[in-house]
């Protein structure tokens, strides 16, 4: 007798895929009798995702409970892991505005209303341990501890609805929700996908280590970050263009999906690590990579601190974990390799630091083969000129 093998698609975080989306004009109209609260473009990433399900289980803006037991413990109140507090915070004289139990619009600068929030809690936190928590430092230097402490100082809690998706204007074509990556998995026949988190353009490490996990499993889910990055980050729209040029002249075209995770950047490193894992299992992929410094920035980080953080987690993530060590292409071996693989002394590495590659770009300068494929590197020259 031949036994056919059931596939189950991986679980979302927590169980359950949460769906918060109400397109209806009838909440649409509702929402326009309600107080409106203005919410910056990073609040609006965290309500987009919290509502199309990238965020399972949230459900809405922490309360004061998860956001405690989040910042000291990593979890949610009720146990489940979670490393990174998805808040609204607003200012003292907002929050006053506001009255328990009510239902406020969450609006966008342009005028758009993104969501509603029931006020179920307002709180005041601690700025000096969630920095020094989630970010490992109270530097005001470090871009993502710069924003807890510019931020207000109350936050508002409680369970959204996402009535208008932001646009995602010429990134439309690659945007799709969990439930719709999870689909097209499935009609893809790929029954094992490895995510793969960028901010950065694709250069030969990442194709080295993307391509190793693919050896492994039926599919790739490149899945860059679009949401708010730090300013000298190359800006999406031209990492977009890269990515294109890479898929169609270096990988092959049943094996990869192009797909935008609409988060903001946190540079978190570690406890980053594991956010971008949960959300890639949401989506539906069976494994992630982490790689050197993973969300890191600058010498915030020990080059393995992402790796060791996830894997004391990684059986109750259920999403099994690439670890890739430092990739270089290494002159003598003549190909991509690692200290794992390769016994040669590191001047025959090619090595270059992000802002060498940036330098090389803004004078119009290739960086070597080695480092990053030709196609791309044009592609990044031309959208430094234009930038
Ligand atoms: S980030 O979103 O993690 O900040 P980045 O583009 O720098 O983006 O890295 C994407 C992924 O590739 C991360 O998992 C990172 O650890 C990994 N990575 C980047 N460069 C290398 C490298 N040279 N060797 C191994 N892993 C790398």
């Amino acid at each position: 007798m031949v036994m056919t093998l059931k596939h189950e698609a991986i679980k979302p975080h927590g169980g359950e895929l949460i769906n918060r989306m109400d397109d209806s004009s009838k909440a649409r109209e509702e929402a326009k009798s309600l107080q409106s609260l203005t919410i910056s473009k990073w609040t609006i990433s965290d309500l987009e995702l919290i509502g199309i399900g990238g965020f399972s289980p949230l459900t809405g803006f922490m309360n004061e409970k998860d956001y405690t037991s989040v910042v000291k413990d990593m979890r949610l109140a009720n146990g489940v892991v979670w490393s990174i507090p998805i808040t609204l915070p607003v200012s003292e004289e907002e929050a006053k505005r506001f009255s328990i139990g009510e239902k406020i619009a969450l609006t966008g600068e342009d005028q758009v209303v993104y969501g509603t929030l029931t006020v179920e809690e307002k709180y005041t936190y601690d700025k000096d341990l969630e920095a020094k928590n989630v970010y490992g430092t109270q530097e005001e230097a470090h871009p993502g501890v710069k924003k807890v402490y510019e931020k207000g100082s109350v936050y508002l809690g409680g369970p959204i609805t996402l009535l208008n998706r932001p646009d995602h204007g010429e990134f439309k074509d690659f945007y799709l929700d969990p439930a719709e990556t999870r689909q097209l998995f499935a009609d893809l026949g790929w029954k094992t996908i490895v995510g793969f988190q960028t901010r950065n353009p694709v250069h030969r490490a990442h194709e080295h280590i993307q391509k190793t996990a693919l050896e492994a499993v039926d599919g790739l889910l490149l899945n860059p970050l679009v949401g708010e990055t730090k300013s000298d980050d190359i800006p999406a729209d031209v990492r977009m263009e890269s990515y294109q040029v890479i898929l169609k002249n270096y990988y092959p075209e049943d094996r990869v999906r192009l797909v935008i995770y609409p988060a903001a950047m946190r540079y978190a490193g570690p406890r980053e690590a594991i956010l971008h894992a949960t959300v890639r299992k949401n989506y539906g992929c069976t494994h992630f990579i982490v790689g050197r410094d993973h969300a890191g920035v600058g010498d915030y980080y020990g080059t393995y601190d992402a790796q060791k953080l996830i894997e004391e987690v990684e059986d109750e993530l259920g999403i099994g974990i690439f670890k890739f060590e430092h990739a270089f292409y290494c002159k003598v071996c003549e190909n991509m390799a690692s200290a794992k693989t390769c016994p040669h002394d590191k001047e025959n590495h090619v090595h270059l630091s992000g802002t060498k590659v940036r330098e090389l770009l803004r004078k119009g300068e290739r960086p070597p083969k080695e480092f990053s494929r030709p196609e791309v590197a044009d592609v990044l020259i031309k959208g430094m000129k234009q930038n």
